[in-house]
């Protein structure tokens, strides 16, 4: 099969609170999203990286990896859907997609292994998610404790998130139009009635969100490949 990665972009952090949107914040040596870049790149299955930019980006032209032969660039749009979506118009409609968020540079290359090792077992698709941990809580209005949820059969969705390009860019674009509320790309696949595959991710795959991130991040950084 042919493998490609999308990687949203576009957006411009607003709960890390920096000006400069969190992909193009420092991880040592590079951005944010030079590391997740690098992750992609590197991978010998993975044979193109299309990356949804923000329409005003000012940053992506001057990292080094901007010019690999395997990066494809597209004007992302207001939601992330929307942005995974204008890459997938640019995507071979034949090829598997791995989405993957531009804040998540601690990916694991087992992980990339383990997610496209499941493609026989869920030819619909699946996702790298963790099984929630600790106890649930639901809150009334005045943020105090309603009801304990079961742990039982919860998961955390993480990416990478991996369907075949046709038929997540007409999930996707189905559930956008219906005004559907799309926060990941499973969640399209299962508007339209599929059933994604849950494949077990490490823990230190986390999304850089807010400034404490950050430290996390660094750390986990040094042990992705380990
Ligand atoms: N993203 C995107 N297009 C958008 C919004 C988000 O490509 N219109 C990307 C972000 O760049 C990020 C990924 O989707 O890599 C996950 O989104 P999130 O962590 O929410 O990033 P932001 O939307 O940038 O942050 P915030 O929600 O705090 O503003
Ligand atoms: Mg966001």
């Amino acid at each position: 099969d042919k493998i490609i990665a999308i990687v949203p972009a576009a957006g411009i952090g607003s709960r890390m609170g920096s000006e400069l949107p969190k992909q193009y914040l420092l991880l040592d040596d590079q951005c944010i999203l030079a590391h997740t870049l690098d992750r992609l790149l590197g991978h010998p299955q993975i044979s193109q990286v299309i990356v949804a930019l923000h329409p005003a980006d000012e940053h992506f032209a001057a990292l080094a990896q901007a010019s690999h032969p395997k990066i494809l660039t597209v004007t992302g749009g207001g939601e992330r859907a929307d942005s995974v979506l204008a890459a997938l118009n640019r995507a071979d409609e034949h090829a598997w997609a791995l989405v993957h968020d531009a804040a998540r540079p601690c990916l694991a290359a087992d992980d990339i292994d383990r997610l496209l090792a499941a493609r026989s077992e869920f030819p619909q698709g699946a996702i790298l998610a963790m099984p929630v941990r600790d106890t649930m809580k639901r809150a009334d209005p005045k943020g105090r404790i309603q009801t304990t949820v079961s742990r039982e059969r919860l998961w955390h969705a993480l990416t990478p998130q991996m369907f075949p390009v046709a038929s997540l860019r007409s999930h996707l674009a189905a559930a956008l139009s219906a005004g559907a509320l799309i926060t990941d790309e499973a969640s399209a696949m299962e508007w339209a009635g599929e059933a994604p595959g849950l494949v077990v991710g490490r823990a230190d795959n986390i999304k850089v969100t807010h400034p404490d991130d950050l430290r996390l991040a660094r750390l986990f950084l040094t042990r992705a490949n380990s």
